[in-house]
């Protein structure tokens, strides 16, 4: 089974996406985390992924529609949850084109809806581990131990350069233009599932299993 799950930037994707990957054993899939992890690894991708992702830009689709590609073809027979990708319009076709040519489906997409004064607070007080990308926020969440993850045992707990409040609305503004009309394009296909993402990380997680759980039967 393969799942979208799309909103806009600090609804609680990659948050969600962790706890469904936990309990029930998908393959979690985030263009933004993969792109970080070329950046850390000083790739030529990075660099210049990094240029955009800085200042809150999408990268090129050509860029991020090859580097999905070339993790799907790996290992197309795993239970994937697709996590920032697609983007825009013609990120979903090349993603249809894609799962066709791969021969496999997308079951659902799934919105998170969350207003947007409450994107901007869980935005600005986010804080991530840059050595395994989990994520903090400075209000309710923090390592015990200051500095130092409690997933991976290491660190150091930063700040995203796309997180200050330049880059927060350059996103929010991107969002709007290219990945909000998304949630009409999968309504008309028949895949969208809208969740109510501003309540409690466990309350929104019982409301996408118990989706997945009904789509399963
Ligand atoms: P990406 O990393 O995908 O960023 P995003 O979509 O903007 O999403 P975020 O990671 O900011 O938020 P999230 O929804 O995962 O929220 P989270 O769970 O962390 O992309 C970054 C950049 O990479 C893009 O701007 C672009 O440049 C590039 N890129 C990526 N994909 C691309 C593509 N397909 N095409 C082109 N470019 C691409 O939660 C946020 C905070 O809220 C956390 O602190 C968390 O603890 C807290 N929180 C989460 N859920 C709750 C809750 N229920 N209640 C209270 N707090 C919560």
């Amino acid at each position: 089974m393969n799942i979208l799950l799309f909103g806009p930037p600090g609804s609680g994707k990659g948050t969600q996406s962790a706890l469904l990957v936990e309990d029930l054993g998908f393959t979690h899939i985030s263009t933004g985390n993969m792109f970080r992890q070329h950046i850390h690894n000083g790739t030529d991708l990075g660099k210049k992924a990094k240029e955009y992702m800085d200042e809150g830009l999408l990268v090129p689709d050509e860029l991020t529609i090859a580097m999905v590609r070339r993790e799907l073809e790996e290992q197309r027979e795993l239970d994937f949850i697709f996590d920032g990708f697609p983007r825009n319009v013609a990120q979903a076709q090349a993603f249809e084109q894609l799962l066709a040519e791969l021969e496999m489906n997308l079951d659902s997409a799934i919105f998170l809806d969350v207003p947007v004064d409450v994107i901007v607070e869980r935005l600005s007080g986010r804080r991530v581990c840059k050595n395994c990308g989990a994520v903090y926020h400075i209000a309710n969440h923090m390592p015990h131990e200051e500095g130092v993850c409690e997933n991976c045992g290491t660190g150091p707990i930063y700040q995203r350069e796309d997180d200050k409040p330049e880059a927060i609305k350059t996103r929010l503004k991107v969002y709007d233009e290219n990945t909000a009309p998304l949630r009409e394009l999968y309504e008309r296909n028949g895949r969208l599932v809208v969740i109510d993402g501003d309540a409690d990380e466990a309350t929104v997680y019982r409301k996408i299993k118990s989706q997945i759980q009904t789509k399963k039967m």
